[in-house]
């Protein structure tokens, strides 16, 4: 949620920054903005409301770049989507220019402050504050501008804000340093070769290193061309640790597909087979994992399971609850973890936390699991995003391996994160009644799974078809049961997410108390019919459905549905139980993208929407 990226160095800075803004854009596309140290020791800023696209034709063609600058894509919290709110925010002395990701939270008492002194500002941002009070205290200090007195500066003034914080600041007095600053909102710094980057991820930075530092909360980077030193709010130093970035180009490139949706979409077999590479054990019938650190005695003390994560990440945590109550038979609750961290739960020494989140910097999550440690229970984290915050703070954890998701909505990462709680809950059984051939066949089923997904997404030019005939629709319901129910509602929130339709994800036997009333020619359902034991009470709902006029899309395994009874049947590969929510999942993605695509709309940035979000 906002990107930003700094760069001091050799080269210059305008087309590094515009590089990085373009890869960070997922985080946010309301407005961009640049701040660049020309030759002449000014400073040029350029903002635009829009995508970073609009930036980059605003940028001055002369720019004299001296090396150094700041830049921001904004997802706007505080004040309208409008150029003064753009980042960068100068001070109204000039002095101090600087993006922010993160939020203010006492920015209007600090205002007033700064105003009875006589301080004026320009826009309704959180962010301007900061800049003004930075500055404030530099000119308090009443000495000449150094290195010293700017860190100074910097550090009383975040003493006294509440909230959070990624910052990359500048004084116009100072050339040649670059300053950042971190409190609750990711901040990377770059180490190349005679240059320096900081970014909110990994992604702005790649292209021109891979040694980075993830710094922590409450650390202050100062920066110059071949040099950067950290410290703590009390002026400590911290000792760097510096750390690969492992991902390869092309993982973050399009490619041949139209939208990183798509492209991730067809990631899938991949991602997944990394997912479970050197997980599985075929000849104990079970799955290992290497960063739990739990010992087999404190995994038969777990009674209890908590597992926290927010919008798509929870409704893997449902699935989640699903396999793991059925396999491992421990009890298993699933939190928002906005509302966890506000309430108090009562939760038994013997709980285990799981936090899953793909970002890894999902703020919400983040201070669930502080939350969660700090009442002194183990966390254990499903994340994508190596090196990430939550990953970084936890007890252990399982990586994903998913390779970057740039793509706003969803879709590797989920069923990715599926599959890990599959292998979990065979873990766990294992180490419980779970019996030995049971284990065999589930691992046997993970194994077959990319060759299985292979198939399901063979059946995207029928989806496609079938996208073009429902794309007129403007409100859907996904049903499922069991498993299936949290695959109905990821299925409701991809296509609310890219094609902004409303949709709403249900129990299939909830339908009837209630939501039935939505059903008519104009609202379609699609319903998850998996061949088991609940098959006939599934196609018992597609009637009702049929009774009223709604049109029906049955997503199923078996081949013996008659075609009279939907208007549509997608048949994916029929698979063990523990992999088939993720096979079941496959045709919602692609039916929400080319409903999207058929109705124009930007998929890889939808409305309103920011990858990671960073803000509560
Ligand atoms: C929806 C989507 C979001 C995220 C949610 C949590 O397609 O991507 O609902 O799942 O914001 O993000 P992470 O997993 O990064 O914590």
């Amino acid at each position: 949620m906002c990107g930003i990226v700094g760069y001091i160095g050799k080269d210059n800075a305008t087309s590094i920054l515009l590089n990085g803004l373009k890869r960070l854009e997922y985080r946010g596309y309301d407005s961009a903005g640049m701040a660049i140290w020309q030759k002449d020791d000014s400073i040029a800023l350029t903002r635009r409301v829009g995508k970073v696209a609009n930036l980059a034709s605003a940028l001055p063609k002369d720019q004299d770049d001296a090396g150094l600058g700041i830049s921001h894509t904004r997802w706007a919290t505080h004040g309208g989507v409008t150029e003064p709110n753009t980042h960068p925010h100068s001070s109204c002395n000039g002095l101090i220019h600087l993006v922010h990701n993160g939020v203010i939270e006492n920015y209007e008492q600090l205002k007033s402050t700064l105003s009875a002194q006589g301080v004026t500002f320009s826009n309704e941002t959180d962010s301007e504050v900061l800049s003004n009070l930075i500055a404030f205290n530099l000119e308090q200090q009443d000495e000449p501008i150094t290195e010293k007195s700017v860190h100074k500066a910097i550090r009383t003034s975040l003493a006294n804000v509440e909230g959070t914080y990624g910052l990359a600041i500048i004084c116009s007095k100072l050339p040649g340093t670059l300053f950042g600053a971190r409190k609750g909102s990711p901040l990377i710094l770059g180490v190349g070769k005679k240059e320096m980057m900081l970014a909110s991820d990994a992604s702005a930075i790649r292209a021109r290193t891979r040694e980075v530092v993830y710094l922590d909360d409450n650390q202050i980077v100062t920066l110059t061309n071949d040099n950067f030193s950290i410290t703590t709010m009390e002026e400590d130093e911290v000792v760097p640790e510096i750390s690969t970035i492992s991902w390869k180009d092309e993982d973050a490139e399009l490619g041949e597909f139209e939208h990183y949706m798509l492209k991730e979409i067809h990631e899938q077999p991949t991602a997944l087979e990394n997912a479970f590479r050197g997980r599985l054990d075929l000849t104990e019938g079970t799955c290992k994992f290497g960063g739990l650190n739990l010992s087999r005695q404190d995994l038969r003390q777990i009674d209890r399971i908590l597992i926290v994560a927010c919008g798509t990440a929870w409704h893997s945590g449902l699935v989640g609850e699903y396999l793991i109550e059925k396999y491992a038979r421990i009890p298993v609750e699933v939190e928002y973890a906005s509302e966890f961290r506000y309430r108090n739960a009562p939760m038994d020494k013997n709980t285990l936390v799981i936090v899953i989140s793909q970002s890894g910097e999902t703020i919400d999550t983040l201070e669930a699991q502080r939350e969660a440690q700090r009442k002194g229970y183990h966390v254990i984290g499903i994340i994508n995003n190596v090196g990430s915050t939550i990953a970084r703070e936890n007890d252990g954890g399982i990586y994903q391996h998913s390779g970057p998701e740039i793509g706003v909505a969803s879709t590797k990462a989920f069923t990715s994160q599926v599959l890990i709680l599959s292998m979990l809950s065979c873990y766990l059984g294992r180490t419980r009644d779970l019996s030995y051939a049971e284990g065999c066949k589930m691992v046997k089923a993970i194994q077959e799974l990319p060759a299985l997904i292979k198939q399901s997404l063979s059946l995207a030019d029928s989806i496609k078809a079938i996208a073009k005939d429902f794309a007129k629709y403007q409100d859907f319901l996904f049903l499922g049961r069991l498993e299936m129910f949290p695959i109905a509602l990821e299925g409701a929130l991809k296509l609310k997410e890219i094609s902004y339709i409303h949709a709403e994800g249900y129990p299939s036997a909830e339908m009837k108390h209630g939501p039935i009333a939505l059903i008519s020619e104009e609202c379609p359902s699609i319903v998850i019919v998996p061949d088991d034991e609940t098959l006939k009470k599934n196609l018992s709902s597609v009637q009702e459905v049929r009774a009223r006029k709604g049109k029906v899309i049955i997503i199923t395994d078996s081949h013996d549905i008659p075609s009279s009874l939907a208007d549509e049947i997608i048949i994916v590969p029929k698979a063990h139980n523990c992999i088939q929510p993720i096979l079941m999942t496959i045709p919602t993605q692609l039916l929400s993208y080319y409903i999207a695509v058929e109705l124009g709309k930007d998929v890889d940035k939808p409305r309103n929407l920011a990858k990671s979000v960073t803000v509560e």
